[in-house]
């Protein structure tokens, strides 16, 4: 079975430890041999001369959380995914730092709890909301921009809050536009009036925001990160603290955590309805349900892989905790292997 590894400059593959630190390309190219796998290598250099233009291949890529360089990969491999399979699959590619369309893709795959609303201006907030309301800004790591709103003022509040305010810039060339342009005309376009043309333009110009209004499942003091590779389960539990309804962030970890009934079995149920080998989940779990609060196929936090004591998979319809480590690159080399080989259960 053939590959092709597109890496970042340098053959940067990440993430690792932090977004900005590469796994070990060498060695997970090397374990993928080891699965059996033939692999080609390039990389965004080549991407960008337009030397690497592969088809009905199985391309394995990297990632950034930059915008400019996410912006510009999407677009290349949103052309690439036309003619060869993207591991992950191009959906979610566009999930990546995108929780909006994140939640799109979640519930086109029948995930649709906790509900959620992708707005992008405060006039489509429904009426019936049911308050408190999470907040969460369309990209955004470490809960720095998830917040909890009471009421529907105080959501008004936060949402002003994530848009900037009217630069000077625009505020000058808005009075520039009303009072220096009395005589200007369009021809063609009799309608054309310079002061409310100027207001118009200034309505245009406000800045604004795109957000995602998430029901809040109160009461929690945890989160599960659970991260499946292929068959293989790992979980991280991660408490909150001080009153904060958010555990994303407070790096207080628990590895040794056992997974409450039924959350495996939710996860595994996710990440085959997913098209991709390797799936990042952050769950929360009251009263017997689950529920999905963000998911990553790329670029996701490794520490439940590196820092569990083992994973769990599922052996003839129960779940069994093996114990022992794996390096990263191995781990995620025979998670691939599996997935193009259709193994995975
Ligand atoms: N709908 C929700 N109800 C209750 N808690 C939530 C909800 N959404 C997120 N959280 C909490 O907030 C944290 C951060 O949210 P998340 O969407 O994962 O954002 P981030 O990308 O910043 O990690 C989660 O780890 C979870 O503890
Ligand atoms: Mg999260």
């Amino acid at each position: 079975m053939e590959l092709y590894l597109l890496t970042g400059y340098n053959g940067f593959y990440g993430q690792s430890r932090k977004p900005w630190v590469s796994l070990s390309t060498p060695t997970l190219i090397k374990e993928l041999r080891v699965c059996g796998l033939t692999v080609h290598t390039a990389d965004w250099h080549d991407l960008a001369s337009g030397s690497f233009n592969p088809r009905d291949c199985n391309i394995l890529y990297t990632f950034s959380q930059l915008t400019h360089i996410r912006d510009w990969l999407k677009d290349q491999l949103h052309f690439l995914a036309e003619r060869n399979r993207l591991i992950p699959s191009l959906p979610l590619l566009l999930c990546h730092e995108n929780k909006g369309y994140a939640w799109l893709y979640q519930k086109s795959k029948g995930i649709d709890t906790p509900r959620a609303w992708y707005l992008c201006d405060p006039r489509d907030i429904p009426s019936d909301l049911p308050y408190p309301i999470v907040l969460k800004t369309i990209s955004g790591t470490n809960a720095r921009g998830v917040f909890l709103c009471r009421g529907h003022q105080e959501l008004l509040d936060r949402i002003k809050a994530l848009v900037p305010a009217i630069s000077p810039t625009v505020k000058l060339d808005h009075l520039r536009r009303r009072y220096l342009r009395g005589g200007r005309t369009y021809p063609g376009y009799p309608g054309f009036e310079p002061k409310r043309d100027a207001d118009d333009w200034l309505q245009y110009m406000r800045p604004g925001a795109a957000f995602l209004l998430q029901e809040y499942i109160s009461g929690l003091d945890c989160d599960y990160r659970v991260i499946a590779i292929g068959s293989k389960f790992y979980l991280m539990r991660r408490l909150t603290k001080g009153g904060d309804f958010r555990a994303s962030g407070t790096k207080r970890f628990d590895f040794e955590a056992a997974p409450p009934a039924g959350l495996l079995d939710y996860a595994r149920s996710i990440a085959q309805r997913f098209d991709t080998p390797f799936l990042s989940l952050d769950i929360g779990h009251k009263g017997g349900n689950n529920y999905l609060f963000e998911f990553q196929a790329s670029h996701f936090g490794t520490a439940a892989i590196v820092r569990s004591q083992g994973y769990y998979r599922q052996v003839s319809g129960s779940w069994e905790f093996c114990k022992g480590g794996s390096s990263l690159e191995q781990t995620l080399a025979e998670g691939l292997a599996e997935y193009l080989r259709g193994q995975v259960n």
